[in-house]
């Protein structure tokens, strides 16, 4: 039976609370702010169309310091658009979670930022890539090396339906059940794991073992059958902060979001033991990153 969870935290836009909202997100709570959203300009509305996608990738990517975009079916005007409107949100991202944690600022990286304009529901995947399952993130290609990853969504879709995710248990409670099965990697191990995968960056333990959580919750159907979930569905024109590396997440339904990605050491945090690192090198007690 699911137990009752509360993992989902609402605060009023301006933020008149922004050290409450950051215990939550510290706390592995997702940080939703309704109506507070993003608003396209007219000439963004006809990217909201399925076919916007290559049908390959899960989503459209775009790198906004190198300019370059991935995943995307669109003419070279409407790619510039697509451009536009992505870089557009990633200063609007960067703005909310300046208001929201002020005390990241230093030490926030960009990640790459995505529009999602293709419908969660039935679209046939593998077990490890179907984020219909419950999961926390890691990226096989991007070593974080024990730093989080915070991510910034917003739903725009143009009717208004709100995008349906199940957020799990805690994660420490995650990890107490899952590290055991996944086991610890040598550094050298996982380094060697990362450079045969052509990751961009060093891959760590840390990074190797996420990987294994990732990949062993999400192909274990005991686990996503009877695991603790509270479902949530933010509203068209909302949006919501998490830190998915904790927070355990399925993405159910919904068409029509923008992401931001961030990276953020974990000393930068309020409560550094809160992170998944300092978790899981307390679990296993090694040093992982
Ligand atoms: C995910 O990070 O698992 C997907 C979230 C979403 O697209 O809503
Ligand atoms: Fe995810």
């Amino acid at each position: 039976m699911t137990a009752a969870l509360h993992r989902v935290h609402e605060f009023s836009w301006p933020l008149t609370q922004a050290a409450a909202a950051q215990a939550a997100l510290e706390r592995g709570e997702v940080v939703v702010l309704p109506g507070h959203g993003v608003t396209l300009e007219p000439d963004e509305r006809p990217l909201l169309d399925a076919d916007a996608s290559d049908g390959r990738a899960k989503n459209i990517s775009f790198d906004v310091s190198g300019d370059r975009i991935g995943g995307a079916a669109l003419d070279s005007e409407k790619l510039e658009t697509a451009r536009r409107m992505m870089r557009r949100f990633a200063g609007w991202a960067q703005a909310l979670v300046g208001s929201l944690a002020p005390g990241y600022a230093p030490a926030l990286k960009l990640g790459k930022t995505s529009f999602r304009p293709c419908e969660v529901e039935g679209r046939a995947l593998s077990p490890r890539k179907d984020d219909r399952r419950l999961h926390v993130d890691a990226f096989p290609s991007q070593p974080v090396q024990g730093r989080r990853i915070l991510r910034v969504f917003a739903n725009i879709d143009p009717e208004g339906r709100p995008r349906v995710w199940n957020v799990g248990e805690p994660f420490s409670a995650f990890a107490e059940h899952f590290a055991p099965k996944v086991g610890t990697p040598s550094a050298a191990r996982a380094r060697l794991a990362g450079a045969l995968a052509f990751s961009k960056g060093r891959r760590t333990a840390y990074d190797q073992l996420m990987l294994g959580l990732h990949d062993t919750a999400k192909q274990d159907d005991a686990y996503q059958a009877s695991a603790p979930r509270q479902q949530v569905g933010f509203p068209g024109g909302s949006s919501w902060v998490v830190f998915t590396d904790a927070t355990l997440h399925a993405a159910l339904k919904g068409q029509h979001a923008l992401e931001q990605t961030f990276f953020l050491p974990v000393e930068a945090m309020a409560e550094p033991a809160a992170s998944p690192l300092r978790v899981l090198e307390r679990l296993t007690a090694r040093r992982l990153a």
